[in-house]
């Protein structure tokens, strides 16, 4: 991969960040900053399609970035800002609008879930993969690393990129999604995808006590201690492989397959794998806590950062589109 490989991804701080945002966005994205030329935000304009709490948006929009750092972000690798403090994210959206047909949104899949879940549909939800395509388009990005129920997302921000190319010119990148299989669904404590909206999550940033009930909650089939088990159709296998080296896996395989496993034996292991592993980001976390004011100075100057590629891209399209009339 060619040094000067644009990757970028962003995240809805629209709850607290949970083991599934880890290991299928966040940990991807924080290895890309060795490899690529990185952008990466907290996408505060998304979420206000589904979080009508000013102070929730405001926290959690701090908090997400604070996790981003602890969890080994670096600002000096990455550009790394709130996508809200770009003007130009919501510019382009709107001129993206008019080259975006109507069959195209209606067709997403996150959308009539959404609505399928009772949730008012609005515009803004129905709009949403606009502004993300022009959160991907305003950076002239090469690849999108996200989750597999992104994929469609990234998918229609190529089709816009397309449709504008198509009738203003050659102005944008075709971005293309990127999907770890191995990391693709994180399933959560039921076994469903791992989702903040079905409360089957683990928190990355949690107490003690509620990573131990959390854990406790995993469900697991009802065969007997005596009985054999099976690890490839077991949630509380496949969670604890991510925080395990592939011996441990292997270790672990093996006493599923002997009779004598007590899941409750498991679920404590792995409360202390995951516990250990976050140790020294929760560390982290702390200290970025204590000083606000510094964390805003690392956001301020990445939205610095990204304003000046946002704006390079924004006067090609304004000229191509009609927009720098009498310029
Ligand atoms: P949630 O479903 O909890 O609302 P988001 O939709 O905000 O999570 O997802 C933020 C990012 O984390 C996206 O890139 C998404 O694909 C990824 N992600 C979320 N949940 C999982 C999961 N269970 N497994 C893998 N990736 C996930
Ligand atoms: N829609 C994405 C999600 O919910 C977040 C997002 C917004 C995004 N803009 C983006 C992801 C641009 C990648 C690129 O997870």
């Amino acid at each position: 991969m060619s040094h000067r490989t644009r990757v970028l991804s962003g995240i809805q701080p629209s709850g607290q960040l949970h083991i599934g945002n880890y290991f299928g966005m966040m940990k991807p994205m924080i290895e890309w900053q060795e490899k690529s030329d990185l952008f990466c935000f907290i996408v505060n304009l998304h979420a206000l399609t589904t979080v009508f709490d000013a102070r929730a948006l405001a926290g959690n929009t701090l908090s997400a970035a604070a996790d981003f750092l602890a969890l080994g972000l670096d600002p000096e690798k990455a550009v790394f800002w709130v996508q809200g403090d770009v003007p130009e994210h919501t510019e382009l959206t709107w001129i993206l609008t008019n080259v975006t047909s109507m069959g195209l949104l209606e067709r997403c899949h996150a959308y009539k879930d959404k609505v399928a879940q009772g949730l008012t549909p609005n515009h803004g939800l129905f709009a949403y993969p606009v502004l993300m395509a022009a959160d991907i388009l305003l950076y002239q990005a090469h690849l999108v690393p996200v989750g597999r129920d992104q994929k469609q997302h990234v998918e229609v921000a190529r089709d816009i990129a397309g449709s504008f190319n198509h009738v203003y010119g050659e102005t944008f990148v075709l971005p293309d999604p990127l999907i770890d299989d191995q990391m693709a669904t994180i399933p959560g404590l039921d076994g469903r995808k791992m989702s903040k909206s079905y409360d089957n999550a683990v928190n990355i940033f949690i107490s003690r006590e509620e990573l131990k009930s959390r854990v406790m909650a995993i469900v697991t089939d009802t065969r007997a201690v005596s009985e054999i088990k099976d690890p490839d159709n077991c949630n509380l296998f496949a969670i604890h492989r991510l925080f395990a080296s592939a011996e441990e896996i292997a270790e672990l395989r093996g006493r599923y397959l002997k009779p004598g496993l007590k899941y409750s034996e498991v679920k404590k292991e792995l409360i202390d794998r995951i516990w250990n592993y976050f140790a020294p980001h929760r560390e982290k976390r702390a200290e970025l806590m204590k000083d606000p004011d510094a964390l805003s100075d690392i956001l301020k100057t990445g939205a610095a950062r990204a304003r000046a590629v946002a704006e390079t891209t924004m006067s090609e399209v304004r000229a191509r589109v009609g927009l720098s009339w009498g310029r």
